[in-house]
């Protein structure tokens, strides 16, 4: 397998579990509206519980397909469903660390931050996944380089299929 496209193969369940929300998210906000010690928002209405579990949910089975379109990339059904959830959970949880710095910093909801936004879900998936399955610095080093890209150019697509407000 040609190293950037196994980087971009292991990575392919964190895509999938940063976009999707965009799609099922709704409804109660995962910290129900409740304000932090500073009067702001916890996370902020952009952060819902079916947004939550709906990327976990496409995230991990992204995980079953490539099973079996490659059985041989990770061996076992079990190890490859293990690595997207981990993979899933990492993205999800990293957007909220995001969010919550982001209404910290007074921030308003879908208000792009720089960095945060591209590189936050990207290296807590990477730390997530971690323990169970790894991939080497360089390819680590390209997914730095092109997730803000792929980012961007899915965000303006979302923002022209209607999906989105803002195409950021
Ligand atoms: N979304 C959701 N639940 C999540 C994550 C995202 O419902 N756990 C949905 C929300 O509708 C959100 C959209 O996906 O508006 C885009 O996600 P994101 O860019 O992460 O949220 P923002 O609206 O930009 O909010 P924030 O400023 O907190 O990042
Ligand atoms: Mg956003």
């Amino acid at each position: 397998m040609h190293p950037l496209f196994e980087a971009f193969w292991y990575i392919l369940p964190a895509y999938f579990a940063n976009s999707s929300p965009v799609v099922l998210g709704g409804g109660t906000p995962m910290d129900f509206g409740k304000t932090w010690r500073d009067g702001k928002r916890i996370f902020g209405d952009g952060k819902t519980w079916r947004g939550f579990f709906g990327g976990l949910t496409v995230g991990t089975s992204v995980g079953v397909i490539q099973h079996f379109i490659i059985p041989t990339y990770y061996g076992s059904l079990k190890l490859s469903i293990l690595v997207a959830f981990l993979l899933s959970l990492g993205t999800l949880i990293g957007d909220l660390i995001g969010s919550f710095i982001k209404r910290r910093l007074n921030l308003p909801r879908g208000y792009p931050a720089v960095g945060l936004d591209q590189w936050g879900f990207l290296i807590s998936a990477l730390c997530f996944a971690y323990p169970v399955r790894t991939i080497p610095t360089g390819e680590v080093l390209f997914l730095l380089v092109v997730t803000p890209l792929i980012h961007w150019g899915t965000n303006v697509f979302a923002y022209k299929m209607g999906w989105k407000s803002v195409p950021w």
